[in-house]
């Protein structure tokens, strides 16, 4: 029996509005949970938010609001993103939460009577004088000020001085730099692992946890005249969310018989890695199993800031792509785990490659295909298909790798990973051209090959059901499938859909998006040069199938191709080896201009034209993704 699964992220500031910042985090989490949950684990996944401090009440201030009403607002807003996000959490902690303030005061309890191993007293009081920078709620060092400003708030810090309460951090650092490096806590990616240790090396002071002057937070217990310092208040959500001190079977269960993970970006590493795990030694808790820290992004190479203007709402995500896409796109514009770079102008681009093209297309053409040959009943397997046993042991390969790197975090290479199942398919629909086999009467072989791909279609939508839950879902329904009690191991069969399954398809899953680049309009030209619709229709374009390709002897940019244009079979040259192999090309459906004078290129005929859309150094041919027959006219 696996151990259940406790899924943490952290929990977000309400100064301001859910962006894709949290988004991302929260995503992750919600992949990771869908995915343990799908591989038979038992999962608690809580999210929440962060109310207390300065910036929080400052915050409320400029918006003319009472700081809980103010919360309350933001709160609803963080809600209403993950709904759209469809993200499925078992809890959402607030840190104004009855349930978190009485459960907070009852740790803070056992931590001022902890003792340390050496019998001093873990909590003391005394004087603390320092830089404080409110937007990062936390004293700074000179060293850390950039001409006498934070870094990342571009404010001067203010000098504080008052009564504190202090955590005895310093006896706890040779212990938490045990745990690290026996592995007991698992740091991960290993760059972070060793950032923490280097940290350790270097030891730390004790770190105060109250504030005499900040009132928009918990009074401490033993002295109300203090509040707390909000990264106590917030690093214990953890624990308070899932029933520390109250429910004691709830927190048994998640805390200290579940593997507990906690997810979050690398900017909040010392809180997480070297605090809260010191704090939890001097109560007496047991450690989370693992930590992981992912990498912090940048929009278009700058920092995401609100005075740049450039920070994302993930409404304005989901309004443009969808829920799943939204998710989709997020986890895959770089490995999960490093820094990155999300380029808004790669969305469309993206979203129209992976998920238009190569998996809408797949599911389209696949059941579009059995509707109008099968009476859209799946028809059944044949093993006499060639490529079938690659086929097949692609599938199976790929459902391992994509659960290895599921297990291991590597989100990004795990939705790769079912992706490239989507592009091997494509392939071996186009290889196999069940339209073809149709034609020519070998409608069993025709139905073998779709009923492979309909078989790779149905793993996929499991493999990617973490990122895409809804799609995944809607991909099932197409296939007559329901997705109740589904669990990896239906992915680890083949030959295993039922025959007969009723298949229907209306819409594309993911319809195509336009790209709303604008183009600089090249001069007058264009409109001087319109045409006539009569001197149009002198082009004759029809759809063609390449069959054959071959590079040209001595020519290193021409492919020399045999297609079929329905009527004919003819000879056309193209320059177009650079950008396509004469691999890729066979089988595609190409579009050329059929009455075209024949020409002679390097002692080669020539007879008609293929269109290619070029800008600069690209070159993309224009391929009709319906599977029209060659001949057909377009007009
Ligand atoms: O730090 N790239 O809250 P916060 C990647 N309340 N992740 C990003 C990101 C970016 N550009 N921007 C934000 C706090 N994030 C505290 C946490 S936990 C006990 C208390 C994500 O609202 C990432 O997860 O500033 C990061 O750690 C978190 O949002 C910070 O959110
Ligand atoms: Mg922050």
């Amino acid at each position: 029996m696996q151990k259940p699964f406790y899924i943490t992220t952290p929990i977000y500031y309400v100064n301001d509005r859910p962006h894709i910042g949290h988004s991302y985090t929260t995503v992750a989490a919600d992949l990771m949970t869908r995915f343990h949950r799908l591989n038979g684990r038992e999962v608690f996944f809580l999210t929440g938010t962060d109310e207390h401090g300065t910036k929080i009440a400052e915050a409320a201030e400029a918006a003319g609001m009472e700081p809980q009403a103010f919360c309350d607002e933001i709160v609803s807003q963080f809600k209403k993103a993950w709904e759209i996000l469809s993200i499925e959490y078992d809890d959402f902690i607030r840190t104004t939460d009855d349930r978190h303030i009485k459960a907070f005061q009852k740790l803070l309890m056992i931590l001022k009577g902890a003792r340390t191993d050496d019998g001093k007293d873990v909590i003391y009081s005394d004087i603390y004088e320092g830089l404080y920078c409110t937007g990062c709620e936390k004293f700074l060092t000179e060293k850390e000020l950039v001409d006498g400003v934070c870094p990342d708030h571009q404010k001067p810090p203010q000098i504080l001085k008052e009564k504190n309460y202090f955590f005895r951090l310093n006896a706890y650092i040779d212990k938490v730099r045990d745990l690290i490096e026996t592995n007991e806590l698992v740091i991960l990616p290993e760059e972070r692992r060793r950032e923490v240790l280097g940290l350790l090396k270097h030891g730390l002071p004790d770190f105060s946890i109250s504030r005499e002057r900040v009132k928009w937070g918990i009074p401490l217990p033993f002295d109300p005249s203090q509040h707390t310092y909000v990264w106590i208040d917030a690093l214990s959500n953890y624990i308070t969310g899932i029933g520390f001190g109250d429910n004691q079977d709830h927190f048994d269960k998640w805390w200290r018989e579940s593997e507990v993970v906690h997810f979050i970006g690398k900017d909040i590493l010392k809180f997480h890695c070297i605090f809260w795990p010191a704090m939890l030694l001097a109560a007496k808790l047991p450690l989370p199993a693992q930590i992981f820290l992912h990498g912090y992004f940048t929009i278009d190479g700058v920092k995401m800031s609100k005075s740049l203007g450039n920070v994302i709402p993930p409404d304005e995500l989901v309004d443009q792509f969808g829920s799943d896409a939204s998710r989709y796109l997020l986890l895959t514009q770089y490995p999960f785990g490093m820094d990155g770079d999300i380029k808004k102008s790669q969305f469309i681009k993206k979203y129209n490659s992976d998920l238009a093209n190569d998996l809408g297309n797949l599911v389209s053409r696949v059941a579009k295909m059995i509707m109008s040959n099968f009476d859209g009943n799946l028809p059944g397997p044949s093993n006499e298909i060639e490529g079938i046993r690659d086929v097949i042991n692609q599938s199976e390969k790929a459902v391992e790798t994509t659960v290895e790197h599921y297990i291991n975090f590597r989100l990004t290479q795990a939705i790769e990973e079912a992706m490239n199942l989507v592009r091997m398919a494509n392939r071996f629909f186009d290889t196999n051209a069940p339209w073809k086999l149709v034609k020519e009467g070998k409608k069993k072989e025709a139905g073998g090959v779709l009923y492979a791909c309909a078989e790779v279609i149905r793993i996929i939508a499991i493999l990617l059901y973490p990122a895409i839950p809804n799609k995944a879902r809607e991909i099932f329904t197409i296939f007559g499938l329901g997705m109740d009690n589904m669990n990896i191991d239906q992915a680890r069969t083949f030959f295993e859909f039922k025959p007969g399954m009723k298949i229907n398809i209306s819409e594309s899953v993911f319809p195509r998006l336009k790209e709303t680049k604008k183009e600089k309009k090249p001069a007058q030209k264009d409109e001087d040069d319109l045409l006539d619709i009569s001197e149009f229709g002198k082009v004759k374009l029809v759809v063609a199938e390449v069959l054959e390709v071959e590079k040209v002897e001595g020519a290193d940019k021409l492919l020399k191709l045999q297609i079929d244009i329905g009527s004919e079979k003819r000879q056309i040259v193209a320059g177009i080896a650079q950008h396509y192999s004469p691999e890729q090309m066979v089988g595609k459906k190409i579009v050329v201009v059929k009455n075209l004078k024949p020409a002679t290129i390097r002692g080669i005929e020539s007879k008609g034209m293929l269109l290619a859309a070029k800008k600069g150094k690209q070159l993309c041919i224009v391929m009709p993704e319906s599977d029209l027959p060659p001949g057909a006219m377009i007009s």
